[in-house]
């Protein structure tokens, strides 16, 4: 779904934003002209390269060549989409969303999604009030078998979806058998309808804003099944949610994210005063959910079941966290348990004592269980799986680690591992070898793309004359585009946000550098400056073409060609 916000209202978010304010909240910053200087947020310095620019509204860094505007900042280091951060700012600045136009349908899903957080929060007390009431009594109980709190009962406002209907109550309050409908509370199958909730236990799934967006029941004994989850609905999408969200966004300071697969989990962990935890909703994790996830802490943890299942689910959430760029570990629990189980039966301490293991030691742990060391062939096998996974470790210390726990567990040398993981001379980090690519790439901007960048500047200032300069001027199609955008009166933020790629956003960076002339007359004369030297050069290039074309030129059409040769010559003398 894409969403489009109106440009001038995107101009408002930006300038109500202030860059300088907004990034000092999350990187101090010292005044330095109408600049501001900091250490990067995006890549480790000692010393500051990070500036903000008060005036562009943008920032840049010259060390990793980050940069953007306001809403690719918060995109950066919130790791949001555009509309997520959009929505993010204007929250934080108190703006309303702009009604989305071309969008007549707009309007009644946003009120339905608020419908339906209405019903659901009305759902969730009454299921609340019913656990303690006499019908409530045996989900009560059967909570309490299982070690709830109280307390934690309390917290989670866990209820009971008994016997009786909660279809009237909810029509009295002035929801409509619709909305009802659409929240997923009501059923209607065949003409008939029904409490989608019966004879369980019902944790509500609450989101980082305190919206109920929907529930998990508990079957109460081997009723199946054994979760019943809200379907998605206008409110509530699974891909995008955690349960918990709620309590994540109250837990201040937390260095870690640890992520299970249950409800149970989360109340028992947080029953014993474990703090952070979330869990997905019955489905695999999303990229969706990492991102959020990431939010909250430096690190997500993963501690799903020790069964077979959660073990494949730990592999599947180990690349989805590394597809992100999370930092991850995982909380191996031992003996098959969950950690509900695993928390009753041996205690907070133990849980704690619990350390959580990178994402390769976990993977080799893994592979190991399926061969056979006492002979050479699983040895072998297991050697090679080694091996490939360890060709993901880019620090060459702890990949001395690896190497030499796999050589004491197969009996190879190390220096026949590392040759089988293919490792000679060492690579570079990702992410940093793709900066330094774009650093060269930028460097490399030539005289001629200098001379252009130079009166793309001047236009930026938007004060040249109508007419001064035009488009056409740009032979280079990035830059043409970005002269066009500049002569409708874009400003240099929101082009910095339509720039494809990092290469774009940097070019970008390099033009608001650029420093023009304070006056009028000086700017002028700079434009014509450089568009003198943009046609000296077109036509240099122009003339080099043609002369070299010359000596295969067939004899017919020569007299046409020199003709031409002459009339650029003499556009170029024009020019001198
Ligand atoms: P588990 O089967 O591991 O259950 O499912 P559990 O969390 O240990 O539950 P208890 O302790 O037996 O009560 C893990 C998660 O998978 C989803 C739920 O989110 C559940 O918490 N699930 C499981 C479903 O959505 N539907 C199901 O039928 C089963
Ligand atoms: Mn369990």
């Amino acid at each position: 779904m894409a969403v489009r916000f109106p440009s001038a209202w995107l101009d408002a978010l930006r300038e109500r934003a202030d860059i300088v304010q907004i990034v000092s909240s999350y990187v101090p910053l010292k005044k330095n002209g109408h600049r501001y200087v900091g250490l990067c947020p995006f890549h480790n310095e000692k010393t500051p390269s990070f500036n903000v620019d008060s005036q562009k509204q943008l920032y840049h860094c010259f060390g990793c060549k980050a940069s953007g505007s306001v809403i690719q900042f918060i995109m950066e280091i919130e790791r949001l989409d555009f509309p997520e951060a959009v929505a993010h700012l204007a929250e934080l600045l108190h703006m309303p969303l702009p009604e989305m136009q071309n969008d007549p349908d707009y309007e009644r899903r946003r009120t339905l999604k608020e419908r339906i957080y209405l019903a659901n929060q009305a759902a969730a007390r009454l299921y609340h009030q019913m656990l303690w009431e006499p019908q409530g009594e045996a989900i009560l109980s059967y909570l309490q078998r299982r070690g709830l709190s109280d307390t934690v009962i309390r917290r989670f406002g866990i209820g009971a979806a008994t016997g009786a209907s909660i279809t009237k109550p909810l029509l009295d309050q002035g929801f409509t058998m619709e909305e009802l409908t659409s929240a997923g509370l009501l059923y209607q199958r065949e003409g008939r309808t029904g409490d989608m909730f019966r004879s369980r236990a019902i944790f509500p799934i609450i989101d980082a804003y305190g919206n109920v967006l929907g529930f998990g029941g508990r079957a109460m004994g081997e009723a199946q099944p054994k979760y019943l989850n809200t379907s998605d609905t206008p409110a509530f999408n699974k891909r995008y949610t955690v349960f918990a969200a709620n309590l994540l966004r109250k837990a201040k300071g937390l260095t870690r994210v640890i992520l299970v697969e249950g409800y149970m989990d989360v109340v028992a962990l947080a029953q014993f005063g474990v703090e952070g935890v979330a869990a997905t909703l019955g489905t695999a994790l999303t990229p969706e959910q990492a991102r959020m996830l990431s939010r909250y802490a430096p690190e997500v943890w993963l501690a799903y079941d020790g069964d077979s299942a959660g073990q494949h689910a730990i592999l599947r959430g180990l690349s989805v966290l590394e597809a992100e760029n999370i930092p991850c570990r995982v909380l191996d629990l031992p003996g098959g348990l969950d950690p509900d189980e695993y928390i009753r039966q041996q205690g907070v301490d133990a849980f704690y004592a619990l350390r959580p293991i990178s994402g390769v030691t976990y993977r080799l742990r893994r592979e190991k269980e399926g061969f056979d060391l006492s002979n050479e062939e699983g040895r072998t096998a297991y050697a090679k799986a080694g091996a490939s996974i360890l060709k993901t470790v880019r620090e060459p210390v702890e990949l001395e680690n690896y190497v030499k726990q796999l050589s004491f567990e197969t009996g190879f040398s190390r220096e026949v591992l590392l040759e089988q993981i293919g490792v000679t001379p060492r690579q570079q980090k990702l992410p940093q070898a793709k900066r330094e690519a774009l650093r060269n790439q930028i460097n490399e901007v030539n005289s001629t793309d200098m001379t252009a960048l130079t009166l793309l500047a001047a236009l930026a200032t938007g004060r040249l004359p109508a007419g001064a300069v035009s488009a056409d001027e740009f032979l280079n199609p990035q830059l043409h585009a970005i002269a066009e955008a500049l002569l409708r009166g874009q400003n240099m933020a929101s082009i910095m946000e339509s720039q494809p790629d990092a290469q774009g956003r940097a070019l970008i960076a390099t033009i608001t550098e650029i420093q023009t002339p304070a006056d009028d007359a000086g700017l002028r004369q700079m434009a014509q400056e450089c568009l003198h030297r943009m046609r000296r050069e077109q036509l240099d290039a122009e003339l080099e073409e043609i002369t070299r074309s010359l000596p295969n030129v067939p004899e017919s059409e020569r007299a046409a060609v020199h003709q031409q040769l002459m009339r650029v010559m003499q556009q170029r003398k024009d020019l001198d």
